[in-house]
Protein backbone atom coordinates (compact mmCIF):
# COMPACT_ATOMS: atom_id res chain seq x y z
CA UNK A 1 0.00 0.00 0.00
CA UNK A 2 2.89 2.53 0.35
CA UNK A 3 3.90 2.07 -3.03
CA UNK A 4 0.37 2.96 -3.75
CA UNK A 5 0.63 6.22 -1.18
CA UNK A 6 3.67 7.31 -3.22
CA UNK A 7 2.67 6.59 -6.44
CA UNK A 8 -0.99 8.72 -5.94
CA UNK A 9 0.62 11.82 -4.84
CA UNK A 10 3.38 11.31 -7.00
CA UNK A 11 0.00 11.29 -9.96
CA UNK A 12 -0.98 14.53 -8.63
CA UNK A 13 2.20 16.17 -8.02
CA UNK A 14 3.17 15.21 -12.10
CA UNK A 15 -0.67 16.25 -13.02
CA UNK A 16 -0.07 19.91 -11.15
CA UNK A 17 3.47 20.19 -12.59
CA UNK A 18 2.26 19.58 -16.52
CA UNK A 19 -0.46 22.18 -15.58
CA UNK A 20 2.42 24.66 -14.81
CA UNK A 21 4.16 23.27 -17.77
CA UNK A 22 1.06 24.21 -19.87
CA UNK A 23 1.55 27.80 -19.17
CA UNK A 24 -1.54 28.46 -16.66
CA UNK A 25 0.24 32.06 -15.69
CA UNK A 26 -2.71 33.29 -13.39
CA UNK A 27 -2.98 33.33 -9.61
CA UNK A 28 -5.42 29.93 -9.34
CA UNK A 29 -2.64 27.85 -11.23
CA UNK A 30 -0.65 27.54 -7.72
CA UNK A 31 -3.78 25.84 -6.11
CA UNK A 32 -3.67 21.97 -5.00
CA UNK A 33 -6.83 19.98 -6.65
CA UNK A 34 -8.35 20.48 -3.47
CA UNK A 35 -8.34 23.94 -2.97
CA UNK A 36 -9.51 24.51 -6.35
CA UNK A 37 -12.77 22.22 -6.14
CA UNK A 38 -13.30 23.65 -2.81
CA UNK A 39 -13.07 27.19 -4.49
CA UNK A 40 -15.18 26.19 -7.19
CA UNK A 41 -17.55 24.72 -4.94
CA UNK A 42 -17.68 28.28 -3.06
CA UNK A 43 -17.97 30.14 -7.06
CA UNK A 44 -14.34 31.93 -7.21
CA UNK A 45 -13.48 32.90 -10.54
CA UNK A 46 -10.68 30.67 -11.63
CA UNK A 47 -8.22 30.27 -14.92
CA UNK A 48 -10.12 26.61 -15.01
CA UNK A 49 -12.54 23.74 -13.22
CA UNK A 50 -11.43 21.56 -11.18
CA UNK A 51 -12.11 17.58 -12.65
CA UNK A 52 -13.18 14.33 -11.14
CA UNK A 53 -15.67 11.91 -12.85
CA UNK A 54 -18.67 9.92 -11.43
CA UNK A 55 -18.02 6.38 -11.07
CA UNK A 56 -14.39 7.24 -11.84
CA UNK A 57 -13.44 3.84 -10.03
CA UNK A 58 -14.61 0.63 -12.02
CA UNK A 59 -14.77 -1.46 -14.48
CA UNK A 60 -13.12 0.75 -17.10
CA UNK A 61 -9.86 0.73 -15.53
CA UNK A 62 -7.85 -2.98 -15.85
CA UNK A 63 -6.17 -2.28 -12.51
CA UNK A 64 -9.75 -2.78 -11.23
CA UNK A 65 -10.83 -5.93 -13.03
CA UNK A 66 -7.47 -7.56 -12.08
CA UNK A 67 -9.00 -6.73 -8.42
CA UNK A 68 -11.98 -8.09 -9.23
CA UNK A 69 -10.36 -11.23 -10.33
CA UNK A 70 -9.23 -12.05 -6.80
CA UNK A 71 -12.04 -10.01 -4.81
CA UNK A 72 -16.13 -9.76 -5.02
CA UNK A 73 -17.43 -6.82 -5.31
CA UNK A 74 -18.86 -6.59 -1.80
CA UNK A 75 -15.68 -7.49 -0.38
CA UNK A 76 -14.43 -4.65 -2.80
CA UNK A 77 -16.59 -2.16 -0.79
CA UNK A 78 -16.46 -3.55 2.88
CA UNK A 79 -12.93 -3.82 2.90
CA UNK A 80 -11.60 -0.82 4.48
CA UNK A 81 -8.01 -1.23 2.55
CA UNK A 82 -9.37 -2.39 -0.91
CA UNK A 83 -12.07 0.62 -0.78
CA UNK A 84 -9.30 2.99 -0.19
CA UNK A 85 -7.26 1.00 -2.84
CA UNK A 86 -9.79 0.92 -5.41
CA UNK A 87 -10.51 4.86 -4.56
CA UNK A 88 -6.80 5.60 -5.46
CA UNK A 89 -7.00 3.93 -8.44
CA UNK A 90 -8.00 6.67 -11.07
CA UNK A 91 -6.06 9.66 -9.00
CA UNK A 92 -3.09 7.76 -9.44
CA UNK A 93 -3.31 6.93 -13.28
CA UNK A 94 -5.16 9.99 -13.98
CA UNK A 95 -4.20 13.06 -10.94
CA UNK A 96 -7.89 13.62 -10.61
CA UNK A 97 -8.72 16.78 -8.54
CA UNK A 98 -11.08 14.76 -6.52
CA UNK A 99 -11.64 11.04 -5.20
CA UNK A 100 -14.55 9.85 -4.43
CA UNK A 101 -15.15 7.09 -1.91
CA UNK A 102 -15.46 3.13 -3.68
CA UNK A 103 -18.65 2.40 -2.29
CA UNK A 104 -22.22 1.85 -3.56
CA UNK A 105 -25.89 3.71 -2.75
CA UNK A 106 -26.93 0.51 -1.79
CA UNK A 107 -24.85 -0.05 1.17
CA UNK A 108 -27.57 2.21 3.02
CA UNK A 109 -29.77 -0.33 2.87
CA UNK A 110 -27.79 -2.83 3.91
CA UNK A 111 -27.10 -0.50 6.95
CA UNK A 112 -31.15 -0.45 7.51
CA UNK A 113 -30.60 -4.21 7.18
CA UNK A 114 -32.05 -4.92 3.71
CA UNK A 115 -29.03 -6.64 1.78
CA UNK A 116 -28.03 -6.65 -1.09
CA UNK A 117 -25.38 -8.81 -3.27
CA UNK A 118 -23.26 -8.47 -6.85
CA UNK A 119 -24.35 -11.44 -8.88
CA UNK A 120 -21.32 -12.98 -10.78
CA UNK A 121 -22.47 -11.99 -14.27
CA UNK A 122 -23.05 -8.10 -13.20
CA UNK A 123 -25.69 -6.11 -11.49
CA UNK A 124 -27.29 -5.90 -8.30
CA UNK A 125 -29.74 -8.17 -6.39
CA UNK A 126 -31.47 -7.01 -3.31
CA UNK A 127 -32.05 -9.53 -0.74
CA UNK A 128 -35.38 -9.24 -0.51
CA UNK A 129 -37.90 -6.00 -1.63
CA UNK A 130 -39.95 -3.92 0.51
CA UNK A 131 -43.80 -5.25 -0.31
CA UNK A 132 -45.29 -4.43 2.69
CA UNK A 133 -45.89 -1.78 5.16
CA UNK A 134 -44.07 -4.42 7.23
CA UNK A 135 -41.17 -4.49 5.17
CA UNK A 136 -41.01 -0.84 5.73
CA UNK A 137 -41.29 -1.19 9.62
CA UNK A 138 -38.59 -3.60 9.67
CA UNK A 139 -35.52 -0.86 8.65
CA UNK A 140 -33.62 -0.09 10.86
CA UNK A 141 -32.51 3.21 10.40
CA UNK A 142 -30.61 3.67 14.03
CA UNK A 143 -28.46 0.60 12.68
CA UNK A 144 -26.63 2.52 9.77
CA UNK A 145 -24.17 4.54 11.97
CA UNK A 146 -22.59 1.40 13.49
CA UNK A 147 -23.25 -1.22 10.33
CA UNK A 148 -21.22 1.21 7.96
CA UNK A 149 -18.16 1.61 10.16
CA UNK A 150 -16.30 -0.11 7.16
CA UNK A 151 -16.45 3.52 5.52
CA UNK A 152 -15.68 5.45 8.78
CA UNK A 153 -12.16 2.86 8.53
CA UNK A 154 -11.69 3.34 4.83
CA UNK A 155 -12.28 7.27 4.87
CA UNK A 156 -9.17 8.18 6.78
CA UNK A 157 -7.17 5.43 5.32
CA UNK A 158 -7.52 7.11 1.87
CA UNK A 159 -6.97 10.76 3.29
CA UNK A 160 -4.11 9.82 4.68
CA UNK A 161 -2.76 8.46 1.45
CA UNK A 162 -4.07 11.07 -0.90
CA UNK A 163 -2.26 13.42 1.29
CA UNK A 164 -3.95 17.19 1.06
CA UNK A 165 -3.55 17.75 -2.44
CA UNK A 166 -6.82 15.80 -3.83
CA UNK A 167 -10.14 16.31 -2.84
CA UNK A 168 -11.86 13.73 -1.14
CA UNK A 169 -15.75 13.06 -1.42
CA UNK A 170 -18.27 10.73 0.08
CA UNK A 171 -21.84 10.26 -1.01
CA UNK A 172 -24.98 8.78 -0.78
CA UNK A 173 -27.96 7.75 -2.92
CA UNK A 174 -31.26 10.33 -2.50
CA UNK A 175 -34.16 8.89 -0.32
CA UNK A 176 -35.91 8.56 -3.44
CA UNK A 177 -33.38 6.61 -5.40
CA UNK A 178 -32.79 3.90 -2.60
CA UNK A 179 -36.55 4.06 -2.10
CA UNK A 180 -37.01 3.00 -5.91
CA UNK A 181 -33.82 0.07 -5.52
CA UNK A 182 -35.64 -1.07 -2.46
CA UNK A 183 -38.70 -1.90 -3.43
CA UNK A 184 -38.09 -2.69 -7.29
CA UNK A 185 -34.31 -4.42 -7.40
CA UNK A 186 -32.00 -3.06 -9.36
CA UNK A 187 -31.96 -2.77 -13.37
CA UNK A 188 -35.62 -2.81 -14.28
CA UNK A 189 -36.64 -1.12 -17.24
CA UNK A 190 -39.60 1.44 -15.90
CA UNK A 191 -39.52 2.18 -12.05
CA UNK A 192 -42.95 2.36 -10.73
CA UNK A 193 -43.32 1.06 -7.57
CA UNK A 194 -42.21 4.00 -5.21
CA UNK A 195 -44.56 6.05 -7.78
CA UNK A 196 -47.05 4.20 -6.82
CA UNK A 197 -46.80 4.50 -3.33
CA UNK A 198 -46.23 8.23 -3.40
CA UNK A 199 -49.43 8.76 -5.53
CA UNK A 200 -52.01 6.06 -3.96
CA UNK A 201 -50.51 5.71 -0.35
CA UNK A 202 -48.75 9.02 0.55
CA UNK A 203 -48.91 8.27 4.40
CA UNK A 204 -46.70 5.10 4.31
CA UNK A 205 -44.84 6.60 1.25
CA UNK A 206 -43.53 9.50 3.88
CA UNK A 207 -42.74 6.51 6.53
CA UNK A 208 -40.71 5.42 4.01
CA UNK A 209 -38.71 8.14 2.98
CA UNK A 210 -38.64 9.70 6.53
CA UNK A 211 -36.29 6.86 7.54
CA UNK A 212 -34.23 7.22 4.48
CA UNK A 213 -33.88 10.30 4.97
CA UNK A 214 -32.56 9.82 8.31
CA UNK A 215 -30.36 6.78 7.45
CA UNK A 216 -29.22 9.05 4.90
CA UNK A 217 -28.44 11.79 7.20
CA UNK A 218 -26.37 9.80 9.54
CA UNK A 219 -24.14 8.07 6.31
CA UNK A 220 -23.46 11.93 5.18
CA UNK A 221 -22.50 12.53 9.03
CA UNK A 222 -20.21 9.67 9.41
CA UNK A 223 -18.50 10.70 6.11
CA UNK A 224 -18.02 14.32 7.41
CA UNK A 225 -16.62 13.59 10.77
CA UNK A 226 -14.38 10.85 8.85
CA UNK A 227 -12.93 13.71 7.03
CA UNK A 228 -14.52 14.03 3.58
CA UNK A 229 -14.00 17.39 1.69
CA UNK A 230 -17.44 17.22 0.59
CA UNK A 231 -20.59 14.91 -0.07
CA UNK A 232 -22.72 14.17 -3.21
CA UNK A 233 -26.28 13.30 -3.40
CA UNK A 234 -27.01 10.94 -6.10
CA UNK A 235 -30.69 11.46 -7.39
CA UNK A 236 -30.48 9.40 -10.17
CA UNK A 237 -33.79 8.85 -10.36
CA UNK A 238 -34.83 12.38 -9.95
CA UNK A 239 -36.25 12.65 -13.77
CA UNK A 240 -38.87 9.79 -13.78
CA UNK A 241 -41.06 12.38 -11.27
CA UNK A 242 -43.01 14.61 -12.82
CA UNK A 243 -42.09 18.41 -12.52
CA UNK A 244 -45.05 18.91 -9.66
CA UNK A 245 -44.45 15.44 -7.95
CA UNK A 246 -40.61 16.40 -7.76
CA UNK A 247 -40.27 18.35 -4.54
CA UNK A 248 -42.74 16.53 -2.57
CA UNK A 249 -40.88 13.29 -4.07
CA UNK A 250 -37.20 13.65 -3.56
CA UNK A 251 -36.56 17.94 -3.47
CA UNK A 252 -38.16 17.61 0.19
CA UNK A 253 -36.15 15.27 1.47
CA UNK A 254 -32.98 16.02 0.21
CA UNK A 255 -33.49 20.05 1.13
CA UNK A 256 -34.08 17.79 5.06
CA UNK A 257 -30.70 16.14 4.67
CA UNK A 258 -28.88 19.25 4.02
CA UNK A 259 -30.12 21.48 6.45
CA UNK A 260 -29.18 19.03 8.98
CA UNK A 261 -25.87 18.47 7.91
CA UNK A 262 -25.72 22.13 8.98
CA UNK A 263 -23.25 23.43 6.15
CA UNK A 264 -20.27 21.41 7.83
CA UNK A 265 -19.02 20.37 4.12
CA UNK A 266 -20.19 21.80 0.83
CA UNK A 267 -23.24 19.11 -0.60
CA UNK A 268 -23.73 18.45 -4.56
CA UNK A 269 -27.01 17.67 -5.27
CA UNK A 270 -27.24 15.16 -8.80
CA UNK A 271 -30.65 15.00 -10.15
CA UNK A 272 -30.62 13.10 -13.05
CA UNK A 273 -32.89 14.13 -15.53
CA UNK A 274 -34.48 16.79 -13.32
CA UNK A 275 -35.34 19.36 -16.18
CA UNK A 276 -37.05 22.17 -15.15
CA UNK A 277 -36.98 21.66 -11.61
CA UNK A 278 -34.06 24.22 -10.61
CA UNK A 279 -35.97 25.89 -8.01
CA UNK A 280 -36.49 22.76 -6.37
CA UNK A 281 -33.10 21.91 -5.98
CA UNK A 282 -31.53 25.51 -4.98
CA UNK A 283 -34.46 25.11 -2.26
CA UNK A 284 -32.91 22.29 -1.11
CA UNK A 285 -29.65 24.07 -0.06
CA UNK A 286 -27.44 22.22 -2.47
CA UNK A 287 -24.39 24.21 -2.52
CA UNK A 288 -23.48 22.71 -6.36
CA UNK A 289 -25.94 21.46 -8.73
CA UNK A 290 -24.94 18.63 -10.87
CA UNK A 291 -26.29 18.27 -14.13
CA UNK A 292 -26.72 15.46 -16.74
CA UNK A 293 -25.62 16.36 -20.75
CA UNK A 294 -28.89 17.03 -21.86
CA UNK A 295 -28.86 20.60 -20.90
CA UNK A 296 -27.40 23.55 -21.04
CA UNK A 297 -24.48 24.33 -18.52
CA UNK A 298 -24.16 27.86 -19.35
CA UNK A 299 -28.71 27.84 -19.84
CA UNK A 300 -28.59 26.54 -16.37
CA UNK A 301 -25.74 28.24 -14.63
CA UNK A 302 -27.41 31.43 -15.87
CA UNK A 303 -30.79 30.83 -14.13
CA UNK A 304 -29.19 29.70 -10.63
CA UNK A 305 -28.43 32.13 -8.03
CA UNK A 306 -24.53 33.37 -8.39
CA UNK A 307 -23.31 31.77 -5.03
CA UNK A 308 -24.64 28.17 -6.38
CA UNK A 309 -22.08 26.66 -8.66
CA UNK A 310 -22.48 23.43 -11.43
CA UNK A 311 -20.92 20.10 -11.79
CA UNK A 312 -21.33 18.74 -15.14
CA UNK A 313 -22.09 17.73 -17.43
CA UNK A 314 -20.38 16.27 -21.05
CA UNK A 315 -22.00 13.57 -22.59
CA UNK A 316 -20.30 10.36 -20.70
CA UNK A 317 -20.60 8.79 -24.27
CA UNK A 318 -17.57 10.73 -25.86
CA UNK A 319 -15.35 8.34 -23.63
CA UNK A 320 -16.29 5.67 -25.91
CA UNK A 321 -16.02 8.22 -29.32
CA UNK A 322 -13.34 9.18 -31.54
CA UNK A 323 -10.91 11.92 -29.11
CA UNK A 324 -11.82 14.94 -31.92
CA UNK A 325 -15.01 14.59 -30.87
CA UNK A 326 -14.82 14.57 -27.45
CA UNK A 327 -11.65 16.95 -27.41
CA UNK A 328 -14.68 19.42 -29.42
CA UNK A 329 -17.19 18.75 -27.03
CA UNK A 330 -14.98 19.54 -24.10
CA UNK A 331 -13.42 22.93 -25.10
CA UNK A 332 -17.30 24.10 -26.19
CA UNK A 333 -18.41 23.32 -22.53
CA UNK A 334 -15.36 25.23 -20.90
CA UNK A 335 -16.22 27.96 -23.27
CA UNK A 336 -19.44 28.45 -22.09
CA UNK A 337 -18.80 28.38 -18.92
CA UNK A 338 -15.92 31.24 -19.16
CA UNK A 339 -18.12 34.11 -17.62
CA UNK A 340 -19.83 31.53 -14.73
CA UNK A 341 -17.32 31.27 -11.80
CA UNK A 342 -18.58 27.76 -10.21
CA UNK A 343 -18.08 25.16 -12.03
CA UNK A 344 -16.56 21.54 -11.90
CA UNK A 345 -16.05 19.81 -14.21
CA UNK A 346 -17.85 16.29 -14.91
CA UNK A 347 -19.34 13.86 -17.02
CA UNK A 348 -23.92 14.03 -17.18
CA UNK A 349 -23.41 10.42 -15.73
CA UNK A 350 -20.69 8.13 -14.74
CA UNK A 351 -17.92 6.98 -16.46
CA UNK A 352 -18.85 3.61 -19.22
CA UNK A 353 -17.44 0.47 -18.57
CA UNK A 354 -16.21 0.77 -22.38
CA UNK A 355 -14.50 4.26 -21.76
CA UNK A 356 -11.31 4.49 -23.38
CA UNK A 357 -8.27 5.16 -21.51
CA UNK A 358 -6.38 7.52 -23.53
CA UNK A 359 -9.62 9.56 -24.02
CA UNK A 360 -10.70 10.24 -20.24
CA UNK A 361 -6.58 11.43 -20.60
CA UNK A 362 -6.86 13.46 -23.21
CA UNK A 363 -10.14 15.08 -21.45
CA UNK A 364 -8.36 16.03 -18.06
CA UNK A 365 -5.70 17.57 -20.02
CA UNK A 366 -7.67 19.93 -22.13
CA UNK A 367 -9.54 20.86 -18.73
CA UNK A 368 -6.07 21.11 -17.16
CA UNK A 369 -4.68 23.35 -20.41
CA UNK A 370 -7.47 25.54 -20.98
CA UNK A 371 -6.74 29.20 -21.09
CA UNK A 372 -9.84 31.53 -20.64
CA UNK A 373 -9.54 34.44 -23.17
CA UNK A 374 -7.82 37.51 -21.64
CA UNK A 375 -10.56 39.57 -21.32
CA UNK A 376 -12.37 37.91 -19.09
O1 LIG B 1 -18.23 7.20 -8.60
C1 LIG B 1 -17.46 6.33 -8.14
O2 LIG B 1 -16.42 5.96 -8.73
C2 LIG B 1 -17.75 5.77 -6.76
C3 LIG B 1 -18.32 4.46 -6.73
C4 LIG B 1 -19.80 4.26 -7.02
C5 LIG B 1 -20.32 3.00 -7.40
N1 LIG B 1 -21.67 3.09 -7.42
C6 LIG B 1 -19.55 1.79 -7.64
C7 LIG B 1 -20.14 0.72 -8.45
C8 LIG B 1 -20.87 5.13 -6.88
C9 LIG B 1 -20.89 6.61 -6.55
C10 LIG B 1 -22.05 4.37 -7.14
C11 LIG B 1 -23.40 4.93 -7.05
C12 LIG B 1 -24.53 4.16 -7.50
N2 LIG B 1 -24.76 2.83 -7.34
C13 LIG B 1 -25.66 4.73 -8.12
C14 LIG B 1 -25.86 6.20 -8.38
C15 LIG B 1 -25.08 6.68 -9.53
C16 LIG B 1 -25.65 6.31 -10.83
O3 LIG B 1 -24.95 5.60 -11.57
O4 LIG B 1 -26.75 6.75 -11.13
C17 LIG B 1 -26.55 3.69 -8.38
C18 LIG B 1 -27.89 3.82 -9.08
C19 LIG B 1 -25.98 2.47 -7.86
C20 LIG B 1 -26.59 1.12 -7.85
C21 LIG B 1 -25.79 0.14 -8.61
N3 LIG B 1 -24.47 -0.21 -8.35
C22 LIG B 1 -26.21 -0.63 -9.72
C23 LIG B 1 -27.60 -0.54 -10.35
C24 LIG B 1 -25.15 -1.44 -10.11
C25 LIG B 1 -25.15 -2.51 -11.16
C26 LIG B 1 -25.11 -1.93 -12.53
C27 LIG B 1 -23.71 -1.53 -12.87
O5 LIG B 1 -23.51 -0.35 -13.22
O6 LIG B 1 -22.87 -2.41 -12.82
C28 LIG B 1 -24.05 -1.14 -9.25
C29 LIG B 1 -22.71 -1.75 -9.30
C30 LIG B 1 -21.53 -0.87 -9.20
N4 LIG B 1 -21.38 0.15 -8.29
C31 LIG B 1 -20.33 -0.98 -9.98
C32 LIG B 1 -19.46 0.02 -9.50
C33 LIG B 1 -18.04 0.29 -9.94
C34 LIG B 1 -20.03 -2.01 -11.03
C35 LIG B 1 -19.29 -3.11 -10.37
C36 LIG B 1 -18.62 -4.07 -11.33
O7 LIG B 1 -19.18 -4.40 -12.39
O8 LIG B 1 -17.50 -4.49 -10.98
Amino acid sequence: MNKTVRSAKAAAAKARGSQAAAGARSESSALSGRQRFLAACRCRALDHPPIWLMRQAGRALPEYRALKQKHGFLELVQTPELAAEVTLQPIRRFGFDAAILFSDILAVAEGMGQRYQFRDQGGIQMEYLLNSAADIERLDESAVTERLQYVAQALPLIRSELGDGTALLGFAGSPWTLANFMMEGAGVKQYTKAKGLFYSEPALFDRLLGKLTRAVTDFLQLQIDSGVDAVQIFDSLGGVLSANAFQRASARWMGQIIGSLKGRAPVIVFSKGAHGNWDALVKTGARVVGLDWTVGLAEVGAQLPSQVAVQGNLDPLLLCAAPEALAAETVLTLRSMRNRPGHIFNLGHGVPPGAKLENIERLVSLVRAYQPPKSC
